[in-house]
């Protein structure tokens, strides 16, 4: 049977690299539906600054030094940043080392990358975030018409129906920089016939649970080379966010939350999600960036946003590992 051939999807991915955002990255790069068309830059797990030198390595390191690669927003729109030391690592990638990528840092500041962008393949452009939305949140209040423009947008932010991982009930991105997310969503709401925004919470992000075994069959599928520097970056990197995991979550493994998310952006049967109304708490006492979700429609508004309330991961493990496995065996004995 003759295959239908669909041409990839373009796709820029707004990042703050970080240990579940570098194997984002992996999957993206090892993906045939996705043509990563850039990669922006915000400060969040670790300050901007870091955010590019990571993801410059970790894209050198699959051969993919032509993405390019600009640095946004390096603090929060209103509010200090906070940064994650003990759950990515002092430069936020674990125990991996990287040699310094030989690619520089784009000319473009990624809001202006993300802007020009859209305007010249109005309606082409998947954008997935998965740190903090401070740099969407200046395009979006520098361009409002960005919703219209773009394919869709996914994100890596919130906690629905879930505990937060930050405080009690606010997710990291959000948390970092809330009132961003309560722009991005009002400049979404303010057009109607656009598709809402896809969220993929803590909900179904920590069911995406990476386990030692994921890694062993990782390994197997990359044919079990000695010397795979890209296996070694992985298994470097997770050691740590494994070992943090263990710490603070009762399991000795890790939650990849950010390539669910791009798994997602690129397959949305993986999973299944509910349109609701969501406000971003900007003023709590103890709930600052909980997304305050209006499950039982008591406010009776429209729904601005879909969130992701089942996921397959199982789905998910295989595909990852067939993916970023069948990568890191083309990758094997490659000179750095
Ligand atoms: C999110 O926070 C970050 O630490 C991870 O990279 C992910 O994007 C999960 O709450
Ligand atoms: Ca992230």
């Amino acid at each position: 049977m003759a295959h239908l051939m669909t041409r990839p999807i373009p796709l820029i991915l707004d990042v703050d690299t970080g240990i579940d955002d570098s194997l984002a990255i992996l999957l993206a790069c090892a993906s045939s539906e996705a043509d990563l068309r850039a990669v922006t830059c915000v400060s969040g797990n670790v300050e901007a600054a870091q955010v590019v030198m990571n993801t410059l390595a970790v894209l050198e390191l699959v051969g993919r030094g032509d993405v390019e690669v600009a640095v946004g927003r390096t603090v929060p729109l209103v509010r200090p940043l906070m940064t994650a030391p003990e759950t990515h690592g002092l430069r936020g990638l674990g125990y991996a080392e990287l040699p310094p990528a030989r690619a520089m840092v784009s000319s473009r500041h990624a809001v202006d990358l993300l802007i020009d962008e859209a305007r010249r393949a109005p309606g082409e452009l998947l954008l997935v975030t998965l740190g903090p939305l401070t740099n969407l949140a200046v395009a979006t209040l520098r361009e409002p018409d960005l919703p219209r423009l773009l394919r869709g947008l996914v994100m890596m932010a919130g906690a629905y129906r879930s505990p937060g991982n930050t405080a009690p009930t606010s997710e990291w991105n959000v948390a970092v920089d809330p009132e961003a997310m309560q722009v991005v969503l009002a400049g979404w709401a303010a057009h109607p016939g656009v598709p809402r925004p896809v969220a993929l919470g803590l909900d179904v992000t920590e069911r995406a649970k990476m386990t030692p075994d994921h890694l062993a069959a990782l390994h197997h599928r990359a044919g079990d080379p000695s010397d795979a520097p890209m296996l070694t970056f992985i298994e470097d990197a997770l050691r740590f966010y494994m070992e943090f995991h263990s710490r603070y979550d009762g399991f000795y493994g890790a939650f990849i939350h950010d390539a669910l998310a791009v798994a997602a952006a690129l397959d949305p049967s993986l999973i299944r999600t509910e349109s609701v109304a969501v406000e971003v708490e900007l003023g709590g006492t103890h709930t600052t960036g909980q997304t305050v979700t209006d499950w039982r429609r008591v406010w009776g508004r429209e729904p601005n946003l879909e969130v992701a309330v089942q996921a397959d991961v199982e789905m998910f493990f295989e595909r990852f590992i067939e993916r970023v496995g069948g990568l890191a065996a083309t990758r094997s004995n490659v000179a750095l």
